[in-house]
């Protein structure tokens, strides 16, 4: 059997909490199969000498990491991939800094990233490529003479050629995506998006099932939705930390519906939004005062980039504001925490929960929404609120989906969850954790590597970049 090389920027521990999607899903799926994980260590090289390679295991799975000097994190990290590259695919080009010197930096990285892995790569492996900091990755192993096949997965929305062409380079990055021999996407909607690129900007022609003729060689491209080890989760919910968490806020709220939300602290998760259509419920339905209290968990992310700290200035004023206004002496609306919480305890508060929040304005997937369709009791399960632009919505389709730049819309619907009476609730749990079940993590993994496994390896060896 072959063996499975992942390679993303963030690189975590399987056995430790990880706030992000991307950590936690290819944590479980190596923590599976076994192999070599390679990446940024999340760390900052000192002094001049070329960074050393750390290389640990962690039960099954190899962590091979290096630093990065200060430039090219500032380049490679805070300035393209989050400055450029993460706000353009989020529709968000008024935070896009297209600053020229950026580009060089993720482009040596992903130079540098090359060069380190190639040595550690044998004949058979099958080489699995993650997310917006490593698109030309393949190409740059192309050019080393690398000849295992290669597959990517983005795990951020791919947006309309239209915004993906403000970015300057932006032919060269597609180019760079069509080195690779399987190209995946989270949602249908990211597929076409590509597809439409590719025949409008390179000539592409289809060559079959998914299949696409681009840049002299044959590619395959396919919407491969991401999901969460529902059996894993449903087990940790069960768990004594879990059971602890849900028995001891079920008794703090015992009189209260709690809702909830849990998120990085990024811009694309309409933050600010969710908690004016809170303000709004509380304004609009004012028997909701006394009766329904919001945690919002915000992990802190990416604070070297300005875009994060202006967000947070605004959730807490916002959060404060509500507290102000709508708090008795016994009774906050908003509980608000900026930090992680540890993943052994998540499952539990999703569990009491009666409403999840998930209201970003553009999200790849989004793992919160699954993760919480799969705490819930069956017998007693919350509602899931769910913005229609997460990529989760076009599978999700028994969550309430909402607009979250409409706040009476979105706070209507958050009544119409707090409401909901048990058999409707029991209905639509039934619905959501069936498709979870069937498309869950190890799907997602085995018919992208499937589909990887199959694809020739036709026209390797192509250094345009
Ligand atoms: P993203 O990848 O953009 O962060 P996802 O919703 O897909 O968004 O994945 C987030 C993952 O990180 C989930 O597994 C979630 O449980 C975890 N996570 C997010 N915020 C926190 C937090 N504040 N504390 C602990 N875990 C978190
Ligand atoms: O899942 C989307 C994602 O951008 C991952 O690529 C990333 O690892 C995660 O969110 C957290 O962000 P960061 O790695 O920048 O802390």
């Amino acid at each position: 059997m072959s063996r499975l090389v992942v390679v993303s920027n963030r690189v975590a521990d399987p056995r430790k909490t990880a706030a992000g999607g991307l950590a936690v899903a290819l944590g479980e799926v190596l923590n599976n199969s076994g192999g070599l994980w390679f990446g940024w260590s999340g760390k900052l090289a000192e002094g001049d000498a070329e960074p050393q390679l750390n290389v640990q295991q962690a039960g099954p799975v190899t962590l091979a990491t290096v630093d990065l000097d200060r430039e090219d994190y500032e380049a490679y990290y805070v300035g393209y991939s989050n400055g450029v590259l993460w706000p353009v695919f989020h529709y968000r080009l008024d935070l896009a800094d297209f600053d020229a010197g950026y580009i060089e930096g993720y482009r040596r990285v992903n130079q540098m990233f090359a060069r380190r892995l190639l040595p550690m790569l044998q004949p058979d492996d099958v080489i699995w490529v993650h997310d917006y900091h490593l698109i030309p990755l393949a190409a740059e192993l192309r050019a080393l003479g690398c000849t295992q096949r290669i597959g990517y997965f983005l795990h951020i929305p791919l947006p309309p050629p239209l915004i993906l062409a403000a970015i300057p380079g932006h032919d060269w990055l597609v180019k760079g995506l069509c080195s690779y021999d399987v190209v995946g996407f989270q949602s249908e909607a990211d597929h076409e998006h590509f597809c439409d690129y590719i025949q409008a900007e390179a000539k592409a022609q289809p060559a079959g099932e998914g299949r696409w003729r681009v840049f002299n060689r044959t590619i395959h491209a396919g919407a491969y939705p991401i999901g969460i080890d529902v059996q894993e989760f449903r087990g940790v919910t069960e768990a004594p930390e879990a059971a602890e968490m849900y028995e001891r806020m079920k008794r703090e709220y015992s009189r209260r519906k709690l809702l909830v939300g849990v998120d990085r602290l990024d811009y694309s998760k309409g933050l600010p939004q969710r908690m004016r259509a809170f303000r709004e419920l509380l304004r609009r339905y004012p028997e909701t005062r006394q009766s329904a209290t919001l945690i919002q968990i915000a992990s802190p992310s990416r604070e070297d980039v300005s875009a994060y700290t202006d967000i947070l200035h605004e959730l807490e004023s916002l959060c404060g504001s509500i507290n102000g206004n709508y708090g008795e002496l016994d009774w906050m609306p908003v509980r608000y925490m900026h930090r992680t919480v540890a993943r052994a305890r998540l499952p539990g508060l999703y569990r009491a929960s009666r409403v999840a929040l998930v209201t970003p304005l553009r999200d790849g997937m989004n793992l919160v929404a699954k993760e919480f369709i799969a705490a819930q009791d069956p017998e007693d399960p919350g509602v899931l609120v769910l913005s229609r632009f997460a990529g989760a919505a076009e599978q999700l389709k028994e969550a309430l989906l909402v607009n979250p730049y409409d706040t009476e819309g979105t706070a209507a619907a958050i009544h119409l969850a707090l409401q909901m009476p048990l058999e409707e609730r029991r209905e639509r749990h039934q619905s959501l954790l069936a498709t979870l079940t069937r498309y869950d993590v190890h799907w997602w993994c085995d018919s992208f590597l499937q589909t990887l496994g199959q694809a020739e390896a036709e026209e390797t060896g192509t250094p345009w970049l």
